[in-house]
């Protein structure tokens, strides 16, 4: 197949962008999205401080605009973020304890509702472990409700929308490591405990190399009984189209690895700018790693 959406798509596979809402004016950046894609993952439109920005008032529009876009020209959508650390609204962040844990779970439910019916897979939690060698939870207002705050965010996002496969999404856990580690006891320990989960989502923000024990450690989640799914990958460094190639090649070589999303379209639509570390270049033309990618979801 000659796009990223195709190719992936004859492998049982999608291939996804994050997509900012403002920039569905740009005629460039769109034909790309068109083309290539058959995913997306609205980058900030549906985090708490765009979709609650004050407590019980809900602005949809720019999610909404997202999703139609994608929808419409049959695109998937992957939902993120209902609950994360950052990226609250300044009255979230001024709350605590119990009032804190019953409008993150009021949140859950008013957009997972919202969207009922129109999304792929939720990221329900993101990055809600700390980095390094603890293997701890990230210490965070939602941490400090109680331990339990992850599995009652599930739940409430599959009461809300119970068609939506509900995932949890985390970085610098693209090998076995603590933190990754961590992660997969917590799904050990739902899936004894029936807690809903049904994906693993692994960000893959990457410079230079992915960790040689990348496709063991996608696999090590897989054959715990959850899908598993690339969710945020871009790839700084003079080696980046080799990585490129490295990261699809694993995804395909695990069965539960259901698709790719790349963190932008073009380089300078990169959040952190300067770092090149997409697929295509400022005016939109296919970098080497574009190449890596295609060939790697076509061969075999
Ligand atoms: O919305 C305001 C706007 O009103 C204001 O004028 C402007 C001025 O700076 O800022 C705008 O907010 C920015 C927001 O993106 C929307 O553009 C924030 O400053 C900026 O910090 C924010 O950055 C986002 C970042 O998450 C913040 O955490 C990036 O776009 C987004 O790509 C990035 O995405 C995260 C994932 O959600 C989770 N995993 C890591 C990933 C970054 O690698």
């Amino acid at each position: 197949a000659t796009t990223l959406g195709a190719a992936a798509a004859e492998k049982g596979r999608y291939f996804g962008a994050a997509v900012a809402a403002g920039k569905l004016s740009d005629n460039t950046y769109v034909t790309i999205l068109n083309r290539e894609f058959n995913s997306v993952t609205p980058e900030n439109e549906m985090k708490w401080d765009a979709t609650e920005p004050s407590r019980g008032s809900f602005n949809f529009a720019n999610a909404d605009r997202i999703v139609n876009h994608a929808r419409s020209r049959g695109m998937s959508v992957r939902g993120h973020t209902l609950a994360w650390h950052s990226q609250q609204p300044g009255w979230a962040q001024a709350l605590s304890g119990s009032s804190l844990r019953s409008a993150m779970v009021n949140h859950i439910t008013q957009v997972a509702t919202h969207f009922r019916g129109q999304i792929h897979s939720w990221d329900v939690v993101n990055e809600a472990f700390a980095d390094g060698g603890s293997g701890a939870r990230r210490d965070s207002n939602l941490q400090r409700t109680g331990n339990d705050w992850i599995e009652v965010a599930f739940r409430a996002a599959r009461a809300a929308d119970p068609g939506a496969k509900l995932c949890y999404n985390d970085y610098n856990t693209d090998g076995i490591n603590a933190k990754s580690t961590a992660i997969y006891n917590m799904v050990v320990d739902f899936k004894n405990r029936g807690v809903p989960i049904d994906y693993v989502g692994f960000q893959s923000h990457l410079t230079n190399s992915v960790p040689a024990d990348y496709q063991a450690n996608l696999q090590r989640f897989a054959n715990l009984g959850v899908d598993v799914q690339i969710t945020e990958l871009d790839i700084a460094g003079a080696n980046q189209a080799a990585v490129y190639g490295s990261v699809t090649r694993s995804c395909l070589a695990v069965a539960r690895c259901t698709g790719i999303t790349v963190w932008g379209i073009r380089d300078t639509d990169y959040w952190r700018v300067g770092q090149n570390s997409l697929l295509f270049d400022g005016a939109g033309n296919k970098k080497p790693a574009y190449t890596a990618v295609l060939d790697a979801l076509n061969a075999g």
